[in-house]
């Protein structure tokens, strides 16, 4: 039998114990969001990061602006929000509107106040293992798995996929915690040997159902990072769940997996800026 990792409790859990953190320890903190643009997922996921800063007890203050905003208009928002003191973090939801540079406001947010960690510095920072914000999504993950007691140390850990958000901080994290890495992408060859390795498998391709139970060491871990709607109007993963689950000994569903954990990473972030001045 395989178990199901839960990540809307675990999610709660982190939530929750954040909140009494900041309780207990008299916290006021303040994230801004940035929303540029009409783009209704971007709506939809600045929405649920204002309802978790509510549960937490961090106070959320809101930027919408118009698709219609300059480059220069957004920097120079963001330059205000890092000299505002009242200020602990600041996010800036992607994707931005065409006109607009992602990597220089990426790189214009000051690394004391960048819980999303998508900065140069964060980046380097865990690339060398000193203190500073995790990209949320591996962040997670990390979490879903030391929280269901799976040993990371020594196991063949593989990744498909290599993007700046997910894949590359999931390999560093991993490192860290003593696995043996592989991080796959479209020029792998033999993906699914590659794949046969590993104890713990993580998938962030961004396809539909890719993976199945042909990819899939008996008895391994399987982290689906993938969301996607289906004609039928069902969210799935990057991983066929029925076929693979049985063969797994834990895996995340579709939804409730990795998706709820990103959010409560970003109010982990949140509360430890504090520390990370
Ligand atoms: N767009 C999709 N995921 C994310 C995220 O984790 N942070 C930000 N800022 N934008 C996103």
């Amino acid at each position: 039998m395989f178990e199901i990792i839960d990540g809307k409790m675990i999610s709660n859990q982190i939530k929750q114990e954040l909140a009494e953190r900041v309780k207990s320890e008299g916290l006021e903190l303040s994230l801004a969001v940035v929303l540029v643009g009409d783009d209704p997922a971007s709506a939809v996921y600045v929405g649920n990061k204002k309802k978790a800063c509510e549960m937490v007890g961090i106070r959320s203050v809101s930027h919408e602006l118009p698709a219609s905003t300059t480059e220069d208009e957004l920097i120079e928002l963001v330059q205000k929000l890092n000299d505002d003191d009242s200020i602990n973090g600041i996010l800036v939801q992607l994707p931005l509107p065409k006109h607009i540079d992602e990597d220089k406001i990426i790189k214009t947010i000051s690394p004391d106040k960048d819980v999303d960690g998508f900065h140069p510095e964060s980046v380097g920072r865990l690339s060398i293992g000193q203190p500073g914000f995790v990209s949320c999504t591996p962040a997670g993950i990390i979490q879903l798995l030391k929280r269901s007691d799976v040993e990371i140390d020594g196991k063949e850990c593989v990744i498909i996929g290599r993007s700046n958000i997910v894949g590359k901080p999931m390999s560093m994290l991993m490192l860290r915690e003593n696995a043996t890495v592989t991080v796959c992408h479209s020029h792998t060859k033999d993906l699914k040997e590659v794949c046969k390795r590993a104890d713990i498998l993580i998938v962030a391709i961004g396809k539909p159902k890719m993976i199945d139970s042909s990819y899939v060491k008996e008895g391994a871990i399987v982290i689906d990072v993938g969301i996607h709607r289906q004609d039928n109007g069902k969210l799935c993963g990057d991983v066929d769940f029925d076929d693979v689950a049985p063969h797994t000994s834990m895996i995340t569903p579709v939804p409730g997996g990795v998706g709820p954990m990103t959010i409560a990473m970003l109010m982990n972030n949140c509360v430890e800026s504090v520390n990370l001045k």
